[in-house]
């Protein structure tokens, strides 16, 4: 199976220019930094000969409302939460990955003749209302050649992303305001995808499924490929605020409830949060079986053996299990770091272990190259 996974650069600043993953082995590789709406997650590896070693990681949680739909609305109030979150990780490593996603981000995959990478840039900026929405001038466009065709094919199929210059503007201007260097602009789902690929065994057909504070993506992986990626605008934020609707409290308090920090004072309250928690999750499932339906209407032979869920989400105690039964396909946490090696001494496993299934983007965007 080719594992080439796309792992896109979405050309900084100018088109089409393209800096691929580190090669196996060489090179430094970039700071991985996931900077989401509820926490940003930073992780640093170094290549070994049997796959990664973590060398340092961590996350600080972020301002109410600095991020929203994947742009950065408050960049100081960012600025102040990296700042010392970077000082901790006792990091040099100044070159950084990140990744964006939301409205300003236009994945899709577009079937074409084969033609050389110059023929296909060309072709994307002539037809470029065909496949994006927003003008040409206002985007960074990339793309990358899948090569999935066969002997005989005269077609390929071409990973194509578009990002609105504003947004992808804003993270480059705040990282350098903090004397960092972004390497990469990568986007979320591929940056996961990235990840399960460095820390699967055995890739299978999956069902990558990313359910942090403000969305849910999913992605599904067939033949080492993203078959089809969707975000649904339904997180744990939305979780949080219907159990402070329903239960009439405050969202700091439907929070630490959520996330087991509190107990429900009453039956009759853990009646009702249960209700609702139900109500969420049932949600997430039908979203997850409607993707997979539609999936397997063209790829009949190409099952989803796996879903993977990941974020933040994903530790709603159970999910894992309900989701399984919901979508009919088994169901596990993904845990970047199973295979990965670290000093105990620096790192306490038991961080490692509670943190894994929020630091899967921040992951993947740790084994890009540190190098421009
Ligand atoms: N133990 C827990 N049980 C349930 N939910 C949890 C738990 N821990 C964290 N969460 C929820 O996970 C969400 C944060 O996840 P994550 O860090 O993946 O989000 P993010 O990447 O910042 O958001 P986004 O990707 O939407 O910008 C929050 O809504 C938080 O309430
Ligand atoms: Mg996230």
């Amino acid at each position: 199976m080719n594992l080439a996974l796309p792992r896109f650069n979405i050309s900084l600043p100018s088109l089409g220019r393209l800096t691929r993953p580190g090669p196996a082995g060489g090179g430094p590789l970039a700071l991985g930094l996931d900077i989401g709406s509820h926490a940003v997650k930073a992780c640093e590896l170094q290549r070994t000969r049997k796959g990664y070693q973590l060398l340092t990681m961590g996350s600080a949680l972020m301002p109410p409302d600095a991020i929203e739909d994947g742009a950065l609305v408050d960049p100081d109030a960012v600025g102040k939460v990296l700042t010392p979150l970077l000082a901790n990780l006792k990091s040099k490593n100044r070159n950084v990955a990140i990744s964006v996603s939301g409205y300003s981000v236009i994945v899709k995959k577009i079937n074409l003749p084969k033609m050389t990478a110059e023929e296909v840039e060309k072709h994307l900026i002539e037809e470029a209302e065909q496949y994006i929405p927003f003008d040409i001038d206002d985007v960074y466009l990339d793309f990358q050649d899948l090569e999935t065709s066969q002997e005989g094919d005269d077609h390929s199929e071409i990973m194509m992303v578009a990002a609105k210059k504003d947004l992808v503007n804003g993270y480059i201007e705040l990282l350098d305001d903090l004397d960092l260097q972004p390497v990469v602009v990568d986007v979320d789902a591929f940056a996961l995808e990235n990840a399960y690929d460095a820390a699967a065994n055995q890739p299978e057909n999956v069902a990558l499924v990313d359910i942090g504070a403000g969305k849910m993506n999913i992605n599904l992986i067939s033949g080492g490929y993203s078959a089809l990626t969707r975000d649904v605008m339904l997180g744990g934020r939305d979780l949080t605020s219907q159990l402070q609707q329903s239960l009439g409290i405050s969202f700091e308090e439907a929070e630490a409830l959520k996330i087991g920090m509190a107990p429900p004072e009453s039956e009759d309250i853990q009646q009702k949060a249960a209700d609702v928690v139900l109500n969420t999750c049932r949600n997430w499932s039908e979203e997850i079986t409607r993707a997979i339906a539609f999936y397997l209407t063209t790829n009949e032979d190409q099952p989803i053996s796996r879903i993977v869920l990941s974020g933040g989400g994903s530790r709603l105690s159970g999910l894992d299990d309900y989701l399984g039964r919901q979508c009919d396909v088994p169901c596990s946490v993904f845990n970047p770091f199973a295979t990965v090696e670290y000093n105990k001494k620096k790192i306490d496993p038991a961080y490692v272990q509670a943190i894994a299934p929020e630091m899967g983007q921040a992951f993947g965007l740790a084994t890009r190259s540190g190098e421009l």
